[in-house]
């Protein structure tokens, strides 16, 4: 086995391009963030054969450091930088690499340069892969299966590179990925369903954990929400088990509702936990609505009652396409997106007619659920988006489009980093939903606790 050093204050990338060259190159990698300790080993000589660094790190010139250092030393160690944004990169006296996340150019190069031709290097079978949301991925103690991560896109086509290994312990890996803001990670398709299956378990029972912390519980949640969809992505069919974990999870959405004072509140702990957007806003959603019927002068707890259980399932047959394009957001520009295939935008247009026939099938489904959640989106067959919304359809479905709305506005005030205004939504609402019936129940949102 070769030996070299890596230099980057990149912790995720250094366990990329650890693990990777370890599996294709055979290649052990010493990794330092420091550069002065990165130094001190090319001092004592201890670099190995190969060395590969950042152009910078920490705002200095690593790769020139390095070479300036090996020249002293007298040493022709090759020296591999990522980036250009060194004096030294593209100069004869270094290997330079693109910066972005291009692994797989990575192994070429450094088998390359150690000799390692293609029949040495380890032959893996490349599955087909599967997005698997994070957390999911957080229930398990130990990897399930090899776990791959998307990296370039060259001509369309994504890159997959493993980050872990099946049965290697878990720890706080996976969860690094989901601080950087990456949603999903990626298992090899032919596991998905085993692998859901298995979280399921784990998921039910800490949802019964009556000590669970408010923020553990938004996220045991959200898992719970993943495991439904996944479970529903299979196959359609109401199991026990999807039956079983929707009723606690929308037991624990209540139980988190009823402890957040503020609406804005719900929404900042669900944005530090970095949660995915469907889950979001349908919890926040069920919050906007119950506070609706609430204050509304036709309101009454079964109402409520109601609206959680519609706001669980209203959207959960998008979860696989947002899976699959974890940066998009609004329900209704995604038939817009050209990154969406037809079978995709197929799905977008059906999703609520989907949904509500899924939740017919239900044993003691609320009654009138199926045809809130066919109107969603303010049309009576659920197909399409309406842009005219008319009077034709249920008064919760009118309640649900006012909450959904309410919580995308508040959204976009985040996203463009503003401090949500409350009086400004309402406004933008009552231009949009001219109609008397919709402007009664605007009028309810006055009174929210923001
Ligand atoms: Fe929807
Ligand atoms: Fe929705």
């Amino acid at each position: 086995m070769a030996h070299g050093l890596l230099v980057s204050d990149h912790p995720l990338l250094n366990d990329l391009y650890l693990f990777n060259l370890k599996a294709y190159v055979d290649l052990g990698l010493t990794a330092k963030s420091s550069l002065d300790e990165a130094l001190q080993i090319i001092d004592l000589e201890a670099h190995g054969d190969i060395i590969i660094t950042l152009s910078q790190v920490a705002g200095r010139d690593a790769a020139q450091e390095i070479v300036d250092k090996l020249e002293k030393k007298g040493k022709d160690t090759i020296v591999v930088v990522i980036g250009e944004r060194s004096q030294v990169s593209q100069t004869g006296k270094v290997v330079t690499l693109p910066a972005n996340l291009n692994v797989a150019a990575l192994i070429k190069k450094c088998a390359e340069v150690l000799g390692v031709t293609a029949k040495d290097m380890v032959t893996k079978e490349v599955p087909d892969f599967y997005p698997f949301p994070i957390s999911l991925l957080e229930t398990f103690e130990k990897v399930p299966c090899d776990i791959f991560i998307k990296t370039s896109r060259n001509a369309g086509q994504a890159d997959f590179v493993q980050i872990l290994g099946k049965d290697e312990g878990l720890g706080d890996k996976v969860s690094e990925y989901r601080e950087k803001g990456i949603p999903n990670l990626y298992i090899p398709s032919e596991l998905r369903l085993k692998i859901v299956n298995q979280t399921s378990q784990v998921v039910m029972k800490r949802l019964d954990d009556p000590n669970l912390a408010d923020e553990e519980r938004i996220k045991v949640t959200e898992q719970g929400y993943d495991v439904v969809a996944g479970l529903l992505g299979e196959s359609e069919a109401v199991t026990p088990e999807v039956l079983d974990i929707s009723k606690r999870c929308i037991e624990s959405v209540e139980n988190v509702i009823s402890k957040v004072p503020r609406a804005k509140s719900l929404l900042m702990q669900m944005l530090e936990n970095k949660t995915g957007y469907l889950y979001l806003h349908s919890v926040m959603g069920t919050y906007v609505a119950r506070h609706i019927v609430k204050e509304i002068s036709w309101g009454a707890d079964e109402h409520a009652e109601k609206l959680s259980f519609v706001f669980f399932f209203h959207d959960m047959f998008l979860a696989p396409v947002l899976n699959r394009h974890p940066e998009l957001q609004f329900e209704e520009d995604l038939v817009f997106q050209d990154s969406l295939g037809e079978k995709e935008k197929e799905i977008v247009i059906n999703h609520a007619r989907l949904a509500a026939e899924m939740v017919k099938t239900f044993p003691r489904c609320p009654m009138g659920a199926d045809a809130i959640i066919l109107q969603h989106h303010g049309t009576n067959n659920g197909m399409g988006f309406t842009l005219d919304y008319k009077d034709d359809i249920s008064p919760l479905a009118k309640v649900m489009i006012i909450s959904e709305a309410f919580v995308e506005d508040l959204m976009r005030f985040k996203n463009e980093a503003r401090e949500p205004d409350l009086e400004e939504i309402i406004l933008n609402l009552k231009k949009r939903f001219t109609k008397h019936t919709y402007k009664k129940i605007i009028n309810c949102l006055e009174t929210i606790s923001f």
